[in-house]
């Protein structure tokens, strides 16, 4: 069937011996080359021209599509971003993050349509749903998920990180967990003699695999001889795709494509001397890659104690850092910690072809909930992240220039309660700078 394209209309086009067509659009669609971007598979099995008028968003999306399948309306683009505020002080920063997010839009021109999701403890207390498929599904038809902050003091751990915060992470597939440690102008880092210029590096940590995968089990469960077990599982696939984002990251952002370096590099952090299936594989997957498609950004090993060794020794030998899943949660704890705390450290799950997910990475700090008090600019520089990914560069550069600029000048320390302001006041501070 022949495909009709015209100014501002979406095509679907039918696609031989499947019972789906892809939706397209020759908008110049945000991070696609292509002049006839995808914006998604549709299970609809006839072709023909979709316009504006009867193209209905909650057309069954099969796959989502590429980065930037946002609406583009009147020359503004329209990031769809699903906002989940979650529980404690999760609500509190996240508000803060979208108080930023609309003056980046007003400044930069595009636009927001933020639609709030309330999972976490109280609606798991409430209705004992954690994150239903059907949310998963509705997810998918974000830009991005702002998330705030889960864990519920009343509720037994596992129950909502496992629910809704690894459930978003795998069935979503966001396989990878974007870490920047970098210690802003101003702000304390415990390590002594260190500053702004020795710690700045990334942690791309794989999000999908290893010990998070939940397989294992108890063999005579409440005996003597009880056995548990728990499998890190790692497959060749998994650990390419996450190898492959951390050499393109490297060659992006590395330290020589930010004018701080002579080369870029990138690190492995494993356990060759004792996990010698698991880091074994990793290894070979690394060297193999980075000789064959990535011959100009250096390789380098260390085992994850001796990271954690030079991260508070010798923070400056860093530029980018790939892991496993559970070295990845370890390691970046510590990183926080190097940068500032929990207060500034962020995080996104990435799914570079999907849709990703972006946090502050402290948790929901459940005894300082209500009071004003918690340090905002950890989901701010969650929000700016988003920004970055889905394509706004300007945006997001401006955004952690302004965060630079208020713990440079303005905040006496970044803890809850001791900022000298309060957590709306930070908020207020950073949109006033980025305005
Ligand atoms: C993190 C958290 C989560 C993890 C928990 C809450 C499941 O510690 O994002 O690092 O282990 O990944
Ligand atoms: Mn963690």
């Amino acid at each position: 069937m022949p495909v009709v394209i015209r100014e501002n209309e979406f095509v679907l086009q039918p696609i031989k011996n499947s019972s789906f067509c892809l939706l397209r659009s020759h908008f110049p669609y945000k991070n696609s080359h292509s002049p006839l971007n995808m914006l998604g598979w549709i299970a609809q099995p006839t072709g023909g021209i979709i316009t504006r008028q009867n193209f209905n968003p909650s057309m069954d999306f099969v796959r989502s599509g590429y980065h930037g399948r946002s609406d583009s309306t009147g020359g503004s683009t329209v990031y769809k971003i699903a906002v989940m505020p979650g529980d404690g002080t999760g609500p509190e920063v996240t508000a803060e993050a979208v108080k930023v997010l609309r003056v980046a839009a007003d400044k930069f021109g595009f636009k927001t349509e933020l639609t709030e999701f309330d999972f976490g403890g109280e609606r798991y207390k409430r209705t004992g749903e954690t994150l239903p498929d059907s949310a998963v599904e509705e997810l998918r038809k974000f830009d991005a998920i702002l998330l705030g902050a889960i864990g519920h003091p009343d509720v037994a751990p596992g129950i909502l990180e496992k629910g809704i915060l690894l459930k978003a992470r795998f069935e979503l597939d966001q396989y990878i967990n974007l870490r920047p440690v970098k210690l802003f102008p101003g702000v304390e880092t415990p390590i002594k003699d260190k500053g702004p210029e020795h710690i700045d590096f990334t942690v791309v940590r794989e999000n999908t695999g290893d010990l998070y995968t939940g397989t294992g089990g108890f063999t005579m469960k409440g005996t003597p001889n009880e056995v548990a077990i728990q499998a890190a599982v790692y497959n060749r696939f998994q650990v390419d795709r996450c190898l492959k984002y951390a050499f393109n990251y490297a060659r992006k952002h590395g330290k020589k494509a930010r004018g701080k370096g002579s080369k870029n590099t990138l690190a492995l952090s494993g356990k060759t001397n004792v996990l010698t299936y698991i880091y074994d594989l990793w290894e070979r997957a690394f060297h193999e890659m980075g000789e064959k498609e990535f011959p100009e950004i250096a390789r380098e090993y260390y085992h994850v104690d001796a990271t954690c060794m030079w991260f508070v020794k010798n923070p400056e030998w860093f530029d980018v850092i790939v892991t496993g899943n559970m070295f990845g949660d370890i390691i970046t704890d510590l990183g926080a910690m190097i940068q500032g705390g929990m207060g500034i450290a962020a995080g996104g799950n990435l799914n570079p072809e999907g849709v990703s997910m972006f946090e502050p990475i402290g948790g929901s700090a459940p005894k300082y909930t209500g009071q004003g008090v918690i340090n905002p600019l950890a989901a701010i520089c969650a929000m700016q992240m988003m920004l970055s990914s889905l394509g706004e560069e300007k945006a997001a550069d401006a955004v952690e220039k302004a965060v630079m600029y208020v713990t440079a000048n303005k905040l006496k320390s970044l803890a809850a309660g001791r900022m000298g302001y309060s957590t709306s006041q930070v908020g207020d501070l950073v949109a006033k700078q980025l305005a």
